[in-house]
């Protein structure tokens, strides 16, 4: 636990020091779960962001974009059930005055108990060797079998209980389970309360007239109410999607962990509309499609795994997490959600308008079923950032931190280093420059021992560094040195264009999904 606290706080300070996330506002001590994006975070935000849009909407053509209004109508959110059920249960302990989410307390606890397993399984693996089966194992063994038991009970208990809003139940799970507050050791808890997770805000200018609005807490809705306008426009048949990104807000309780859980942040959507009937199909067809999309980032296979919800949201007939291992844990990553004709029929409903498709191959008006996918930027950003930060030690005993960032997704793709600051080397690098700059973010670097300017740009993630020497004004040859492998070779000056675009480029990255 220590070991992952500190690769966090790690990951923290690094996205610090080297420009990538700062907490906002804060020259005036910070504003909680609130972060701005520094120089290289806007950049890695930014090509993440791409690297989904072109995934999603240019190669797919039977999915557009769509960039909606933050400020929608306030009944929408009456519509599609926000106002009435998108709440947290809550709970205070009385002596330290925490508010804790209580499915978050009672989900810690059985994290807790599959830690044990975890530990049980890497016992028996040690003493069995190669013998080791671990599924045998984990069926029969007697003390892993209780545990599994446990847990699962606890989970199901969870389960029915926020389901049929009986918060006097979760309370009373919390007691028998002696959970204790995780600051002070108390288990002195008030009564578990729903609290309404959407900011409120106003549009107009006197008070009596003004209008009650709500920042949107999820772009979603952006998507649905829009639906008809782009189907039509676009004359796009069904199965379609509509894809955007855009902030989100939630008033969130417990916003730990950084850039994990955030009050302001940036979601990834598309919703895909079928026809009724289908939606098993698509919901399989999404899921697995998602999942090659991250894999082709490379950041391995063990790091992600699937949880299908036992609790559904209100609006879906099926859902299911992609989680990804941060180092916190495995959490979730990005939501795959059958939302059924839940949100197109309530709107249908609340505004008196139709919001139904003729298909012209079954000769009928329905209203459309959706199956969306959801992203976290900010979470995939993190994804990234904390599994590209590694310490490797050297061969000569040293050590030195890289950031190994899927180069596709890199805030600069190279920097540019003459040699020494004499002799013309800085006027030939800042020609390289010149021409490099019209097809990749590059920087240039004269100050420190070229040795020092490596190590500064590994720990700011750039896959390339070149370097201009007297041998370069002869020859027009530069030496190009691989973040990675730290493999130096003499090329002409001309290829350097296409080695970058061979490792960088987006298309090669995405053929691999
Ligand atoms: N439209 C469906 C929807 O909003 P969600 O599971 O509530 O579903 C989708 O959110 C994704 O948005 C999550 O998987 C996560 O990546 C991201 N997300 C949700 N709340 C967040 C928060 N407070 N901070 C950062 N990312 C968040």
């Amino acid at each position: 636990m220590a070991k992952q606290e500190d690769t966090f706080k790690r990951v923290i300070s690094h996205a610090k020091e080297y420009g990538y996330v700062f907490q906002s506002s804060e020259i005036y001590d910070g504003l909680s779960a609130v972060y701005d994006y520094a120089q290289n975070g806007a950049e890695l935000k930014k090509n993440i962001r791409e690297y989904w849009w072109r995934a999603m909407v240019q190669l797919n053509d039977n999915i557009v974009g769509l960039d909606a209004a933050i400020f929608m109508h306030p009944t929408i959110w009456k519509a599609s059930g926000h106002v009435d059920a998108f709440n947290d249960p809550l709970i205070d302990n009385k002596d330290s005055k925490k508010r804790y989410r209580a499915d978050v307390l009672v989900e810690d606890y059985v994290a807790k108990i599959e830690g044990k397993i975890e530990k049980e399984v890497k016992k028996a693996a040690k003493r069995f060797g190669e013998a080791f089966n671990k599924e045998e194992f984990l069926s029969t063994n007697q003390r892993v079998v209780d545990y599994q038991e446990k847990a699962n009970t606890i989970l199901k208990r969870l389960g029915k209980s926020l389901e049929n809003e009986d918060l006097t139940d979760v309370k009373n799970l919390i007691e028998e389970l002696e959970i204790a507050c995780p600051l002070s050791g108390s288990k002195n808890w008030t009564d578990v309360k729903q609290f309404n997770l959407m900011f409120g805000t106003k549009l107009g200018a006197s008070a009596d007239t003004a209008m009650d609005l709500y920042l949107r807490p999820e772009t979603a809705q952006g998507i649905f109410v829009n639906f008809l306008n782009v189907q039509k426009t676009s004359r796009m048949k069904i199965p379609f999607g509509i894809a955007q990104t855009g902030k989100a807000f939630r008033n969130e309780i417990v916003a730990r962990q950084f850039i994990f859980r955030m009050r302001e942040f940036e979601q990834m959507e598309m919703q895909f509309f079928i026809k009724p009937g289908t939606q098993k199909e698509w919901y399989e067809h999404w899921k697995a499609h998602r999942m090659k999309w991250h894999l082709s980032l490379g950041m391995g296979e063990d790091n992600y795994r699937f949880h299908d919800h036992e609790k559904l949201a209100h609006y879906a007939d099926a859902a299911a997490d992609i989680e990804f291992r941060f180092p916190f844990g495995f959490k979730e990553l990005e939501g795959i959600h059958s939302r059924t004709d839940f949100d197109l029929s309530k709107h249908q409903e609340f505004s008196g308008k139709k919001l139904q498709y003729f298909d012209t191959e079954e000769n009928k008006n329905y209203v459309p079923y959706v199956v969306e996918t959801s992203i976290g930027l900010d979470r995939m950003f993190l994804a990234i950032f904390s599994n590209s930060l590694v310490e490797e030690e050297l061969e000569n005993g040293s050590t030195r931190t890289v950031l190994k960032l899927p180069a596709v997704l890199a805030p600069t793709k190279a920097a540019i280093f003459p040699l020494v600051k004499k002799d013309g080397l800085p006027e030939l690098a800042k020609e390289i420059i010149e021409d490099l700059k019209w097809d990749f973010n590059v920087l240039y670097d004269q100050k420190d021992a070229v040795g020092r300017r490596y190590r500064r740009q590994d720990a700011n993630g750039t896959p390339f560094c070149i370097t201009v020497d007297h041998q370069s004004l002869e020859d027009k040859t530069v030496t190009i040195r691989h973040r990675d492998t730290m493999q130096q070779e003499r090329v002409a000056i001309v290829d350097l264009k296409s080695i970058i675009h061979k490792e960088v480029d987006m298309k090669t990255w995405l053929q691999k999904m």
